[in-house]
């Protein structure tokens, strides 16, 4: 089994807790050599920030701060393309597979399936304070945490906590906030600017102690408002709210216009190939939600600011990681659709992720793949703590060498992304008004996958309708030219069918993934190790191999992770020509 300790990886047989940079328990540090004092993080992560729909352009703060003084990592994907799911697995390091917090509320995700699932008892505040951290967070933690189970029991980990609590998380102005074990009270005020001073008031508690420290800043913006009439039913969703300072801004700006959007011709799979072309009004309103959402981030973007100038004046700048990421994408128009997320396409999964910090470079864009369930196995190499066996992640390289290095991984060529149950519409959009509910689509169970390198750029996907779509896109950026089962098409100058056949196995094994299987995926299909791309993969001697393998299908469309319903979950390893064995 590969472990991939950095350059603090001297110091991981030092047992944890120690205290500062003075701590000499143990075997280490050795006197003369006091162990380098552990780094802090901010974490800040947005609610359904988009890369896609430009969103960064907007946002000064974020580019002069973050961006130009560190790297951006512009293939950067969730695993999952809804809210609290990804957040879990942020905060494991696992694929929702492996969390099986697969949805937003009871049964199959929310507050209570973590706690259900004994998350909350291993997860990113419980390790880092096992290793010497003290650990804070305000504003959204999961959905479907609420007055009636924020002490029921309370999230296990953290020094200090200032949660934003359902149903008013997403209301943006006098949401209900639980601060450490006290009860929830309503506040009085623009929910952003309130956890801009619960984390200010934070660092500075950080700043009294010996420890380092780490502090999750999770604003709702740009996340849709909740329509103000909680009657029991699914709520839908409006326009978010910007700061009052901030409601003018960007008058002329407009959703983009890029080649998916609102198309001609239906595209996708699923409910998506069935839906109509958007009307004018539609498209206006639109425009609008979109301006809504630019202006909700500048509150954002001031946050940024007030962090690092307040690091600065205490002097913690120049050993803290900031962290500037989303839980998930978003689409706005592309596909014909209105303002949502879930779905397995580029804008839903493909999200910011911008990392400042100690010997991070300034300026540097990178483009290998790199994931949310990279998150946690990041956070413990930059502490030196030995990774976990159970992370579905690896670290992402931070330094100038390791980022040079990281387009020749082949652990860095794909990322897979699962989804269970149905997708909401948003906005008034995607609305039925008169019921005040949100219009859902069902059928939206599926198993994607992204494969980049430099020769391909590809997507994959299986929906649990056993429909197919595979994109190349290096060629159609806007997945908008599904090839899966076209006659007569090359893909790589070769048939697509044999394409197909190592794209089919590779999602098999990632489908069910654990550990370093969903990094090395390879592995499981040519446990010899002659294979660890799907350039080796597509060699003409292995066509046979591939071509026996059993097909991904789904019996149902399910709410939830039951894989009795999700068709063949093993495939073959390649062992000699024509001996194969199951991988059981
Ligand atoms: C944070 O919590 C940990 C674990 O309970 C504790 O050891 C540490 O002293 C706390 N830090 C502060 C500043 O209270
Ligand atoms: C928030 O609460 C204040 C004080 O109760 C009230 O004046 C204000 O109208 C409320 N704001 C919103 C948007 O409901
Ligand atoms: C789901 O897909 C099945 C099979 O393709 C179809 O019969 C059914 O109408 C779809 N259901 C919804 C809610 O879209
Ligand atoms: C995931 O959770 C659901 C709901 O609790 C449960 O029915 C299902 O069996 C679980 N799946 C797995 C693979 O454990």
């Amino acid at each position: 089994m590969l472990r991939y300790l950095a350059s603090l990886a001297a110091f991981s047989t030092c047992i944890v807790p120690f205290v500062g940079a003075s701590a000499s328990q143990g075997t280490c540090p050795s006197p003369g050599h006091p162990r380098p004092k552990q780094p802090n993080f901010v974490f800040i992560i947005t609610d359904d920030q988009d890369l896609h729909l430009n969103s960064l352009d907007y946002m000064p703060n974020v580019q002069r701060l973050i961006a130009d003084e560190g790297t951006v990592f512009e293939k950067h994907f969730c695993t999952i393309a809804v809210c609290c799911p990804s957040r879990v697995s942020l905060m494991t390091g696992k694929l929702a597979h492996n969390t099986n917090v697969t949805d937003v509320t009871p049964p199959y995700g929310g507050y209570p399936k973590f706690i259900q699932e004994g998350h909350n008892d291993n997860y990113l505040p419980v390790w880092l304070q096992q290793a010497g951290y003290n650990t804070y967070y305000t504003g959204k933690f999961l959905n479907a945490h609420s007055p009636a189970n924020y002490n029921n029991p309370f999230p296990k980990g953290w020094n200090g906590t200032d949660f934003l609590l359902d149903p008013t998380t997403y209301s943006y102005w006098n949401s209900t906030f639980q601060r450490n074990q006290e009860p929830p009270t309503t506040s009085n005020g623009y929910s952003t600017d309130l956890i801009a001073q619960h984390t200010l008031g934070f660092i500075k508690e950080a700043r009294d102690s010996d420890r380092p420290f780490f502090i999750g800043v999770a604003p709702i913006a740009p996340h849709s408002k909740t329509a103000p009439d909680y009657s029991g039913v699914i709520p839908y969703f409006i326009s978010p709210d910007p700061a009052q300072r901030h409601k003018d801004m960007f008058p002329n700006a407009k959703a983009p216009r890029g080649g998916n959007f609102n198309p001609d011709t239906p595209s996708g799979a699923s409910w998506v190939q069935n839906l109509p072309r958007l009307d004018t009004s539609q498209l206006d309103y639109m425009d609008s939600y979109y301006r809504a959402r630019l202006q909700s981030l500048q509150a954002v973007d001031e946050l940024v600011a007030d962090v690092v100038s307040q690091l600065e004046k205490y002097n913690l700048l120049e050993n803290t990681y900031i962290f500037y990421t989303s839980d998930n994408g978003y689409h706005i128009g592309q596909h014909r659709m209105v303002p949502g997320k879930g779905c397995p396409y580029e804008e839903d999964v493909n999200i910011p992720m911008i990392v400042r910090g100690p010997k991070v470079p300034r300026g540097k864009k990178v483009d290998f793949v790199t994931s949310h369930t990279d998150v946690m196995p990041t956070l413990f190499d930059l502490a030196g703590i030995e990774l976990r066996d159970d992370f579905d992640g690896l670290p992402m390289p931070l330094t100038p060498g390791g980022l040079a290095h990281a387009r020749k991984d082949p652990r860095r060529e794909h990322v897979s992304v699962e989804y269970w149950g149905s997708n909401l519409a948003e906005g008034e959009v995607g609305a039925d008004l008169a019921a005040g509910t949100p219009i859902i689509y069902g059928n939206n169970t599926y198993k994607a996958m992204r494969i980049i390198s430099d020769r391909y750029d590809l997507f994959y996907s299986v929906w649990c309708t056993n429909e197919h779509e595979l994109y190349d896109h290096k060629n159609d950026p806007y997945q908008m030219n599904n090839l899966f089962g076209k006659p007569n098409v090359k893909l790589l100058g070769r048939s697509l069918d044999l394409v197909v056949s190592r794209l089919d196995a590779l999602l098999l094994v990632l489908k069910s993934c654990k550990g370093s299987e969903c990094t090395l995926p390879w592995n499981t299909l040519h446990p010899d190790g002659k294979v660890t791309t799907l350039l080796e993969a597509l060699d003409p001697k292995y066509n046979a191999f591939y071509a026996a393998q059993p097909d991904i299908s789904f019996a149902a469309c399910e709410p939830g992770y039951l894989p009795q319903f999700e068709g063949p979950q093993e495939g073959y390893a390649y062992r000699r020509p024509g001996d194969w064995s199951s991988w059981a």
